[in-house]
């Protein structure tokens, strides 16, 4: 069931070769020469055996080295680099004991390269890949007696290795110059990863005073007491531990000692270091004072520093003696870090200590990973355990950790996803984006160092672990045994190698989302990127496709089975394996994507609609007849959210696919589309060619049956009547549309023209009786459109006010302000503050109609909106001069002037309005009647009756300011006007200017 298939691993390459070698076979008698290439290969053997890594291949007299294989480790980059140090050391060696035999002298030149490779099944373990090549080409590259590296090496290596960059090599056959770094030195006793102590502590409260509080009962007790401390990599056990040891200092004897991974004799390395940090052998003897065994102790100990040999035993009392001691006059707290790679004979030794340790206050406080647990399971003591930290920790940890804020809020709540509280994952995170100065959010990727971590972890599973943890990894973050087991055609064993991961803490049961199918999840996303990216891109092809169909069958929505359609799609093509059968496969995905965003698109999801059109559109082939439609909608969505210049990309790509393929009705709905788009972005929207292309597409689309083309069509000839605010001319292009959306089956797009409709309804010359009626048809139209009830309501609300039913009309406003801000909708909110403050105007409350002008314009102010701004500040304009705020209102005269369009109407007559009624009492007369005029000339050929009256009525109150006989003419044709829409609020304060006015009889 399981076969040991191919994989892709990162790993770390070590080319090493002999420098001059053709020279030196022409110095050398063969006889020697094959002795000293015997010798030569066993150093180099031994220095890449000492860390970890295999010996792949002698090639001539090229060494090849993996460091990885078969299993990672957390530092293998580290260990090349180091393996290779020790190599040059060993060829000096070699050198100086031939030195009087001949002339011979070795020079090697060391290249090392990380990056991922795929390996074979067992019979060939050999790598290959381009990360090879470029080991290859770094040793080549290389001066005898140099060592060069690469760039995902340096990466990993440079905290902890001294390095100096040179110059770019020059790759045969290789697009780039290959960046190199030399290798001076390493750093004595650096830890895998840079790691930083500079932050503030966050968090830890809890487990710091449990730790303290082990200390305490250890004295208090006078007795040994074992605790360790159990977190994951990167969690903060070290951090803590040095908080701890920081605050006891000063009453406690701190002795520390750290497991190594790998090297010779590590066995007691942590004893070695920890008696060396006490001060060595002195230390000891001062200790050990005047107790009768202290001689024999001070002898047993000295085999810690290489000196003479003791039986295991021996070395454990004597440990357990030299504690007790140390803790005679004070507590004593002992710190035995990495733990989780201690040998079997120190963890005896600790249990030992920790058992038959008398009358002594010891805190054994032991470091590790939970595989220590896994190592031995019987561990005794206390166990803590350290969890990542609370999100509301995690965010403090970011704002420290970017301090000059480079970090935008979107990416640094994506890091936060992706590090899950780990404040290692958080800190290698920042520091990648940081230096990499990528700003898009899905650029998070995994650093390196991560990456190595997690894959070492997972090099720790079995075969069939890990193999269960790799199908997991397709279907995803989540995932359902089910699924997996169909991955494999049912495998009996999942059950139990799942408990297995779960007790590992790689994953854990989750609720599920699908109706009788167990859930689990991975512990960490990062988990499942690791494991995902171990497996090879046939295999991912073939695992993608077969869970696409599982999902499918069990009704997934459409984006999930494009997904996974469109991945074995995408590796396939990756693997130029494009077949009959895969073309088909791409497709299909193509379609599903496709409709899923139009789901989003008709849903109002911008981003998902643009991201699944995209994505859909992509894999269709362009034969396919639906391409360009798609094209066409991935317009309408990239528009939508304000794309606009991928939106313009995407129009001209369909009109140019409509032309070759000679398709008419994709290139009338087309041509259509990109005026919507020239009106929307100002893009220089001609009437005369708006008008054009609407009248040419409708009759021609209606041709073609094409009902929601028509709508649409009609819908672009009801937009030039908005600047000349020709609302009737509009509404009747609107009915039209709608008709035509409702026959399509639209309801959305029904419903956006519906409110459009309305509006125009609402502003035209149609009376007030019968908007109210429609607006109550289209409210029962409208149920469960929450945005499009809404805007309904908004105008109803008007109309209302016109008839005099504030009550009720500041009801409905409320009611349709509820939507918007719950939705987010400010923007709609801001525009219909208009709305809002005719209501307080009819109403006869000018201070509450300022309010809400202003806050419209202050919303739009925020967001830089330009469009609708200077016609609310025109309003604006218009109440504050009512009110006799001159200065404030000519304020808002000068933006509304500055800003506004020539043509549009409802501003320029607006701004005059608010201006004439500064000049009239400034004694300005004859420049107030002239702007009056003009707003009354701008307003008559419209069919705005409010607009209309409004202007007339100003013309009333400038000429009975500057005592004009001619002012109660004015004041009878607003009245005029008011009366014709129902307005019957407007006509009441019209009459009373009739009666009150110079020029009545
Ligand atoms: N509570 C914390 N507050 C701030 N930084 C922390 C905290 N815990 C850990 N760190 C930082 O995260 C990094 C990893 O922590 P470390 O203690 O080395 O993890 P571990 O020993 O568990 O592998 C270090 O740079 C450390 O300073
Ligand atoms: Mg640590």
């Amino acid at each position: 069931m399981v076969s040991a298939a191919a994989a892709r691993k990162t790993v770390s390459v070590l080319f090493c070769d002999l420098a001059d070698s053709t020279a030196l076979g022409e110095r050398v008698d063969p006889e020697l020469l094959r002795e000293l290439m015997g010798r030569w290969y066993d150093e180099m053997r031994i220095a890449v055996e000492r860390h970890g890594g295999t010996v792949e291949k002698f090639v001539g007299d090229a060494v090849m080295a993996v460091f990885g294989l078969p299993r990672a480790h957390e530092d293998d980059a580290l260990r090349a680099v180091r393996a290779a140090l020790e190599m040059q050391t060993a060829v000096e060696r070699l050198n100086a004991s031939l030195a009087r035999r001949d002339a011979a002298e070795l020079r090697i030149r060391i290249g090392i390269n990380t990056g991922e490779v795929v390996t074979g099944d067992e019979a060939a373990t050999l790598a290959t890949g381009d990360a090879v090549n470029t080991a290859k080409r770094l040793e080549q590259g290389a001066a005898g007696g140099e060592i060069l590296i690469g760039g995902l090496t340096e990466r990993l290596v440079r905290h902890a290795a001294r390095l100096e960059p040179v110059a770019p090599l020059d790759a045969k056959g290789k697009s780039a110059p290959v960046k190199a770094w030399r290798v001076l030195g390493a750093v004595a006793g650096a830890d895998s990863f840079a790691r930083r102590w500079d932050t503030p502590l966050v968090g830890r409260t809890s487990e710091l005073a449990v730790l303290r509080a082990e200390l305490t009962a250890s004295a208090d007790e006078r007795r040994c007491r074992l605790v360790t401390l159990i977190g994951a990599a990167g969690v903060g056990k070290t951090r803590l531990v040095s908080e701890l040891v920081a605050e006891v200092r000063d009453h406690a004897t701190v002795a520390a000692g750290r497991c190594l991974p790998y090297g010779d004799g590590i066995t007691f390395w942590p004893l070695t270091e920890l008696i060396r940090h006490l001060g060595g052998e002195q230390a000891v003897t001062d200790a050990m004072g005047d107790e009768p065994d202290a001689a024999l102790v001070v002898e047993r100990l000295r085999v810690f520093a290489g000196k003479g040999t003791a039986p295991p035993e021996e070395l454990f009392w004597a440990v357990r003696r030299l504690f007790e001691c140390l803790a005679a006059s004070r507590p004593l707290l002992v710190v035995l870090e990495d733990v989780h790679w201690a040998e079997p004979t120190l963890l005896d030794l600790v249990e030992h200590v920790s058992r038959w340790s008398r009358d002594a206050p010891i805190l054994i406080l032991c470091v590790a990973r939970k595989e220590l647990l896994e190592e031995r399971p019987q561990w005794e003591g206390v166990r803590v355990r350290l969890e990542p930290l609370s999100s509301g920790e995690a965010t403090q940890l970011l704002e420290a950790l970017d301090g000059d804020g480079i970090l935008s809020p979107e990416l640094r709540a994506r890091v936060a996803e992706v590090a899950q509280g780990n404040p290692l994952y958080t800190e290698q995170l920042v520091a990648m984006l940081a230096e990499e100065a990528r700003a898009a959010l899905e650029l998070v990727t995994l650093p390196p160092t991560i990456q190595a971590l997690l894959a070492a972890r997972l090099d720790r599973l079995d075969q069939h672990e890990r193999h269960v943890l790799e199908r997991a990894a397709v279907v995803g973050k989540e995932f359902w045994p089910g699924a997996v087991a169909a991955l494999d055609g049912g495998d009996q064993a999942l059950g139990t190698t799942l408990l297995e991961l779960v007790r590992r803490d790689l994953v854990e049961p989750a609720v599920s989302s699908i109706p009788g199918e167990d859930g689990f999840r991975f512990r960490h996303a990062l988990i499942r990127d690791v494991a995902y990216s171990g497996i090879p891109k046939r295999t991912r092809a073939q695992l993608h496709e077969r869970f696409a169909g599982w999902v499918e069958d069990r009704n997934a929505r459409e984006e999930l089975v494009g997904y996974h359609l469109e991945q074995a799609y995408r590796y396939r093509d990756e693997l130029g394996a494009i077949d009959a059968g895969a073309r088909a496969l791409g497709e299909r995905a193509g379609e599903l994507l496709t409709s899923a965003g139009r789901r989003a698109l008709a849903g109002d999801d911008m981003p998902a609609a643009v991201n699944l059109l995209e994505r859909g559109v992509a894999l269709l082939p362009r034969t396919s007849e639906s391409r360009g439609f798609v094209l066409l909608d991935v317009a309408i969505a990239l528009m939508r959210s304000g794309a606009f210049a991928s939106a313009e990309g995407a129009l001209e790509e369909a009109l140019d696919l409509a032309r070759a393929d000679r398709d008419r009705r994709l290139e009338l709905r087309t041509l259509v589309e990109r005026e919507f788009f020239r009106i929307f972005t100002n893009a220089d929207p001609s009437t005369e060619e708006i008008t054009r292309i609407a009248k040419e597409a409708i009759p021609a689309l209606e041709a073609l049956g094409d009902d929601t083309g028509v709508a649409k069509a009609w819908h672009l000839l009801s937009e030039p009547p908005v600047n000349a605010c020709r609302w009737g001319e509009r509404a009747d292009a609107l009915e039209h549309a709608l008709e035509h959306a409702r026959r399509a089956g639209d309801a959305r797009e029904g419903a956006r023209i519906a409110a459009s409709l309305m509006q125009a309804i609402q502003l035209g010359p149609t009376p007030v009786d019968a908007a109210i009626d429609r607006a109550h048809l289209f409210l029962r139209e409208s149920e469960g459109d929450r945005l499009f009830t809404a805007s309904i309501l908004s105008s109803l609300a008007v109309l209302l006010a016109m008839r005099g039913e504030f009550g009720e009309a500041r009801a409905q406003w409320a009611a349709a302000q509820t939507p918007w801000n719950e939705l987010g909708m400010l923007h709609r909110r801001a525009i219909r503050a208009i709305d809002a403050s005719t209501i307080e105007l009819l109403a006869g409350d000018a201070e509450a109609a300022e309010r809400e002008l202003r806050d419209g314009y202050r919303m739009l102010e925020e967001i830089g909106e330009m469009h609708v701004r200077p016609t609310v500040a025109a309003y604006l304009a218009a109440v504050l001069a009512q009110e006799g705020r001159a200065a404030a209102a000519e304020e808002f005269v000068h933006f509304a002037e500055s800003h506004a369009w020539e043509d549009d109407i409802v501003t320029q007559v607006m701004w005059r309005v608010a201006r004439a009624q500064v000049r009239a009492p400034a004694g300005e007369a004859a420049e107030a009647e002239l702007l009056a005029r003009e707003a009354v000339d701008l307003a008559a050929p419209t069919d705005f009756l409010d607009l209309q009256a409004t202007a007339q009525l100003a013309l009333a109150r400038v000429l009975r300011e500057a005592g004009s006989p001619a002012a109660a003419d004015a004041a009878a044709r607003a009245q005029a006007v008011y009366e014709l829409k129902g307005n019957v609020v407007g006509a009441g304060w019209a009459a009373q200017l009739v009666e009150t006015a110079p020029g009545s009889e």
